[in-house]
């Protein structure tokens, strides 16, 4: 569906947004595997999410949820049933790289495949490990989806993953929770941490050191009740509008903080942006907070590195704002971007290009001058949500009319996006 986006003076409100796409699949996962109720409030409305909860259900999971929709049960028995049907995780990357940790340690054989771009995407990163574990898997010609999963007796490793990357870190402690004895995990850098911060809401008892996590198995999980924060990701789109807008002033209530995702934040902080936090808490080992964002003064940014795990999915909505800031943005160690739902280097240049900005482009990253003009322009969104939200915010400051092609992808995360820019707008 094409969507025309115009451009607009500012934007102000206060807003929520949805639930935690991340900490959504995983209190999902470990509800199913738990024994007795979990009630999560909150949950994710995208797409990728009920794709979750789509193959949960099929495993045999009882979910249901109260009248308004705004909070999930899951009766937890401790496991999955055997399904005859193949399990679909749609586009969702997270659905099936932490499902197959828990599929690889079943009495039984599944089948797992999803949509055209999750079978572009590489699931060798996952069957490395698990295969170590002793799990039998079979993949598609290099390594990609469908997945014939047959369930044998797991057990645990000493595993050091080569990137920073929290699906398949939580896919191993996914089969950890299963798996004989004890299972650790290293990584290069610290990803998001939500999978070791839930655990112990289950009563797993989880070891941390610095980028080691540590577990033993077999364990029990107890259900609880978890809150999701909204999520930072969705956020971000507003945080940047808001701060490239002359006159902008938004509150975003509820928003997770956790230090592991809040790179956004930080490196917006750094670079003149003016964004308050307030009402910082913790709930369910999750930070949160409400942020007022205001328009800012911006510089360019120099995002690589450490920082690169803690903004993964924002670079795109960064890049719109790298146009709007003055001086140089460079983007590196990034090249993880190139296996996200599209390859988001070569879609937010060409997007950028067919909008008149010029931009240089490495295998790991981007460079570009700022402040450039934007030109409004027809934006192929490539099936991705993140592109296709980015894009509506340069749509707001581009001159003349953008058009974002494919623009329904914004259900995988955010279904509500485009009311909640036009209350924004008219705010
Ligand atoms: C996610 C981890 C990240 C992120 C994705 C969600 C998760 O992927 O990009 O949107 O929920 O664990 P990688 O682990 O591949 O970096």
């Amino acid at each position: 569906m094409d969507r025309h986006i115009n451009p607009v003076k500012r934007v102000r409100g206060i807003l929520k947004v949805p639930g935690d796409k991340s900490i959504s699949h995983r209190a999902l996962l470990l509800g199913a595997l738990a024994q007795g109720r979990t009630s999560i409030v909150n949950l994710s409305s995208g797409m990728d999410v009920a794709s979750t909860l789509s193959c949960l259900s099929k495993l045999g999971v009882r979910l249901s949820s109260d009248a308004d929709g705004r909070i999930c049960y899951i009766e937890g028995c401790g496991g999955f049933r055997e399904t005859e049907g193949v399990l679909d995780a749609g586009n969702s990357g997270t659905t099936i790289r932490l499902l197959s940790g828990l599929l690889a340690g079943q009495t039984f054989t599944s089948r797992i495949t999803g949509d055209e771009s999750l079978k572009r995407r590489p699931m060798e990163r996952i069957l490395v490990p698990l295969r170590k574990m002793g799990a039998d898997i079979a993949a598609g010609l290099g390594d990609t989806v469908p997945l014939t999963i047959h369930g044998k007796p797991l057990h645990g490793i000493d595993y050091r993953i080569p990137m920073a990357s929290a699906q398949i870190k939580s896919c191993v402690l996914l089969a950890g929770l299963l798996a004989e004895g004890r299972t650790q995990v290293s990584e290069p850098a610290l990803s998001r941490d939500h999978t070791e911060r839930m655990l112990p809401e289950f009563g797993v008892d989880v070891r941390r050191t610095d980028l080691t996590v540590e577990l033993d198995g077999p364990a029990r999980l107890n259900g609880c009740k978890i809150d999701v924060p909204g999520d930072l990701s969705s956020a971000a789109f507003f945080i940047v509008a808001a701060s490239i807008l002359p006159e902008s002033e938004i509150v975003i209530e509820n928003v997770g903080m956790n230090p592991s995702r809040t790179g956004i934040v930080d490196i917006l902080k750094q670079s003149g942006g003016d964004i308050q936090i307030d009402c910082h808490r913790i709930q369910n080992g999750e930070p949160r907070a409400d942020l007022a964002v205001r328009f800012g003064d911006m510089k360019g940014m120099d995002i690589s590195g450490r920082w690169i795990p803690q903004l993964i999915d924002e670079i795109p909505v960064l890049a719109i704002l790298a146009t709007q800031s003055m001086g140089r943005t460079v983007v590196r160690n990034a090249k993880e971007l190139r296996v996200k739902e599209t390859d988001r280097i070569a879609a937010v240049a060409d997007n950028l290009r067919a909008m008149g900005v010029k931009i240089d482009v490495a295998d790991d990253g981007f460079v570009l001058e700022g402040p450039q003009e934007l030109k409004g322009a027809c934006i192929d969104s490539r099936g991705d949500h993140r592109i296709a939200m980015a894009f509506t915010i340069a749509g707001l400051i581009a001159r003349g009319e953008t058009t974002i092609r494919g623009s329904e992808c914004v259900d995988i995360s955010y279904p509500s996006f485009y009311s909640t820019i036009e209350e924004l707008i008219h705010g």
